[in-house]
């Protein structure tokens, strides 16, 4: 039942937690919120020993991600919602639920797919739900609230993928990535002319992991601005027309690019990806779609699947507008089944996995 704050869990008004884990980021935060409350990136590495300050980074609704407690409440007093991926191994999900009751005592637990939830944040409870991420990228058949397992497919291709690209891309131009903490003051200069830059006397204890988690930040940035998806298959004479984009290095070179934004993308595999969405179209009564940030990546879909549905399915694609919806969908939809009142009796109280185990897990969160 929900309550003005929150719901009622056991008599009592608490507020349930939603985590989306991924790859790139863990996206977490109360539910019923809009956006989640930090989106703390995925990264296991040793810090620098000194402190190196950055700017506070911001997820667009003014949220301030940061490092160290975000959420400052005691784990039994919250309910967790988690979103899995359809594939997630039994011994992953039962190594999750022991985790969440037994080490951090949560008074109740769920799973659910992220596809599934990504579609409810659309306001679907059919859809065939694509998403575009860091590690992979994946197309998962949702009909009537749950998950086509065995016709999901994926690809390893993502965001992951497309920074190596950059950085092979760019290396082969000979341009070079200079970590941004290094720079302490750079000219300004001529497109295409040798960047002039003083560096900083970077303090000691800079360890490995961190420089390269910093390395692999700029590439991405790199993609976010540069990368542009072609809605068919490379081909030398229409990457010519794409709109130059210009972009500047952090020491100070800068220059534009154009058919290389195409090139970027297509490294990618389009087969693969396409192969997978056509497998995917067969069973579907209505598509979604949640093409990831790449400029052009939705109009690439739109294409192939139209082209390869059968002429009998009505295709309807969908895509949140706001690069934030985009990103946080599942945990979107996640925040808002975690509120709806009939929800409530789906959770898997402690009292129930103290009584009936990890098999709790295979009853109630198929
Ligand atoms: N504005 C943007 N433009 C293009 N790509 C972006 C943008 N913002 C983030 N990305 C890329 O999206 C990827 C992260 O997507 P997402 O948060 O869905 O991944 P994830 O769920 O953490 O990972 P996975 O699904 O592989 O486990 C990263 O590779 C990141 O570089
Ligand atoms: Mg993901």
């Amino acid at each position: 039942m929900s309550g003005p704050n929150g719901m009622l869990y056991g008599g009592d008004e608490i507020g349930a937690l939603v985590f989306d884990p991924g790859h790139h980021s863990l996206r977490v935060g109360y539910a019923q919120e809009d956006t989640p409350k930090a989106d703390i990136p995925a990264v296991v590495g040793v810090g620098p020993a000194t402190h190196i300050p950055e700017p506070e980074e911001k997820v667009p609704d003014g949220n301030v991600t940061q490092s160290g407690k975000v959420i400052r409440s005691p784990s039994e007093h919250h309910p967790a919602l988690f979103t899995e991926a359809v594939w997630t191994t039994r011994p992953a999900r039962e190594k999750l639920a022991e985790l969440l009751f037994e080490k951090y005592q949560a008074p109740a637990f769920f799973l659910v797919k992220s596809a599934v939830l990504a579609a409810f944040a659309n306001g679907k409870s059919t859809a065939l739900v694509v998403d575009a991420g860091a590690s992979q990228t994946s197309a998962v058949p949702v009909i009537d609230g749950y998950a086509l397992v065995n016709a999901a497919v994926r690809s390893p291709i993502g965001g992951d993928h497309l920074a190596a690209q950059a950085k092979h891309m760019l290396s082969n131009m000979h341009i070079q990535m200079l970590p941004i903490y290094s720079i302490q003051s750079k000219e300004v200069i001529r497109e295409r002319e040798r960047g002039r830059y003083t560096l900083k006397t970077l303090p000691a204890g800079l360890t490995h992991s961190w420089q390269q988690y910093m390395l692999k930040r700029q590439y991405e940035d790199f993609c976010h601005c540069v990368a542009q998806i072609s809605e068919s298959q490379y081909e030398e004479r229409q990457a010519a027309s794409v709109p130059f984009t210009h972009y500047e290095f952090p020491g100070g070179y800068h220059q534009d690019f154009g058919p290389e934004r195409f090139k970027l993308t297509d490294m990618r595999g389009g087969g693969r990806l396409r192969r997978g969405r056509a497998a995917c179209a067969v069973g579907l009564r209505r598509g979604l779609r949640r093409p990831g940030q790449h400029p052009g990546l939705a109009g690439a879909l739109a294409k192939d699947l139209a082209a390869r549905a059968p002429s009998s399915h009505r295709l309807k694609t969908t895509a949140a507008p706001n690069p934030t919806e985009r990103r946080f969908a599942a945990w979107i939809g996640g925040s808002i089944l975690a509120s709806i009142g009939s929800f409530q009796q789906m959770w898997i109280s402690s009292q129930e996995y103290d009584e009936g185990g990890k098999g709790q897990l295979e009853r109630k969160c198929p």
